[in-house]
């Protein structure tokens, strides 16, 4: 039977992207008072969260942080971005990267799935050079944007991000990269501003 206050005694020590070990100061942290929201001591700590947190994205932009599950943030980085009908190359490495595919296409975006030529496609990273071919072959420009997963958590596959962007430019394609590094960002390298990311989508569960 699912016993709902089940809370084992000890740390739990499972080494996968998630849930996230909570470090004790944090935990303690949580016990205190809840502070008032519309106090000057929240709005003074937002700020500080939200310039701090740009440090762990190594970016200058502002970041946006509200609360959702990562699914979440995968439906906000496509409905913000795109319209229903626009056509989005996704890459698949991964249980994850096909959810978020079946997510886009339930936003009605068009999706087109790409994936490492043979078998044991989920065993490969993205390959940056057939992102290129294909969107030099799209002369029209009708793909909106690329989407890909950092770190694939199903298979622990890390593709090359900065490899991507390089694809997109030398295709010379003003597709938008679109990147999820749910369980990448600060566990592996991760560079929104220096790799031209466009939309990085992260979440506080994992890495
Ligand atoms: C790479 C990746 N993307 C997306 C998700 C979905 O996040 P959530 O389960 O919080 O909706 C996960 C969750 O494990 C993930 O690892």
């Amino acid at each position: 039977m699912l016993t709902l206050d089940f809370h084992p005694t000890g740390r739990h020590f499972l080494q996968i992207p998630g849930p996230s070990p909570v470090p004790d100061r944090i935990l303690r942290a949580m016990s205190l008072p809840t502070i008032d929201h519309r106090g000057p001591e929240f709005a003074a700590l937002g700020l500080k969260v939200l310039a701090d947190i740009k440090k762990i994205f190594q970016t200058k932009q502002p970041v946006i942080i509200y609360p959702a599950s990562g699914t979440g943030a995968w439906e906000a980085a496509l409905a913000n971005t795109l319209s229903p009908g626009d056509h989005v190359l996704m890459y698949e490495t991964g249980h994850f990267a096909a959810l978020w595919q079946k997510l886009a296409a339930r936003l009605g975006l068009k999706t087109e799935v790409m994936s490492h030529p043979g078998a044991d496609v989920w065993r490969h990273g993205v390959q940056a050079s057939q992102i290129e071919e294909r969107l030099k072959a799209d002369t029209q420009h009708a793909i909106r944007a690329v989407c890909v997963v950092h770190n694939e958590t199903s298979t622990g596959v890390t593709s090359n991000i900065a490899a991507v962007r390089r694809a997109i430019d030398a295709a010379k394609h003003p597709a938008l990269l679109l990147v999820d590094t749910i369980s990448g960002l600060a566990s592996a390298d991760y560079r929104h501003d220096e790799w031209g990311v466009d939309v990085t989508i992260s979440g506080s569960q994992k890495a």
